[in-house]
């Protein structure tokens, strides 16, 4: 079974509130999207990475990894899910039905190689996939306008990271259905779960945070300094 990863990587980040968007934002002097490339690609199995990009994104040249042979390009759309299915298109000719895809977020560049290793050796011989995921530590209401309304059984609750890892074929079509239907897909698990099957977790580093606000990025040079 070989192993393929996209990265979408087509995203303004509006709620960063920055001129440039936060895959370019440079943590201990270079870009977030360059840490992130390098993470994965220090993980031997992964064959090739498809970056989805925005049309018109003038940075992505000048990156160092721009030029890594495992790297290749196609062009993001405009929800998050329209990305990951471009770049899952682009290995149409490469990758077969029962390959493993790994997705991840460009905007998580603290990934450790080892989680990969374990996202991979974990989910071995599954016939779906499954995610990199972490236990709720807070406890979790439930509210409408500013009531509480009822507290959420912590234990059943695991936040969702990145890389999520599926058989090709299998997230492609559950994919392009749940799109089509209009279903909302704020991940590619919930497409798959969408299509009737069950995703695993795999309990992940708590330092994988994805880069949303200002406040992320000294958090992230912590964590990639350790
Ligand atoms: O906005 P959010 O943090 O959920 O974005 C998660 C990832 O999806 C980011 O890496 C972002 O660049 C990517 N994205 C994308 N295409 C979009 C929207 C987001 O590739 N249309």
């Amino acid at each position: 079974v070989r192993c393929f990863a996209v990265v979408p990587a087509a995203g303004s980040g509006k709620r960063m509130g920055a001129a440039v968007p936060k895959q370019y934002l440079e943590l201990l002097g270079r870009p977030v999207l360059q840490h992130t490339l390098e993470r994965l690609l220090a993980v031997a199995a992964v064959e090739r990475v498809v970056v989805a990009l925005a049309a018109d994104d003038p940075r992505w040249p000048a990156l160092l990894a721009a030029s890594d042979p495992r790297v290749m390009t196609t062009i993001g759309g405009a929800e998050r899910g329209d990305s990951v299915l471009a770049g899952l298109r682009a290995l149409a000719a490469e990758a077969g039905p029962d390959d493993w895809v790994m997705v991840h977020d460009a905007a998580r560049p603290c990934l450790r190689p080892d989680d990969v290793e374990k996202l991979l050796a974990e989910l071995k011989g599954d016939p779906v996939g499954g995610i990199l995921a972490l236990p709720s530590v807070d406890t979790l209401k439930e509210v409408e306008g500013r009531d509480i309304v009822a507290t959420v059984d912590r234990s059943r609750i695991w936040r969702a990271l990145t890389p999520q890892l599926f058989r090709y074929r299998l997230l492609t079509e559950a994919l392009e259905r749940a799109l089509a239907a209009g279903a909302t897909i704020t991940d590619e698990a919930s497409a798959v779960e969408w299509a009737g099957r069950r995703p695993k977790i795999v309990e992940g580093h708590p330092g994988n945070i994805k880069i949303t606000r200002p406040e992320d990025l000294p958090l992230a040079e912590f964590y990639l300094r350790q």
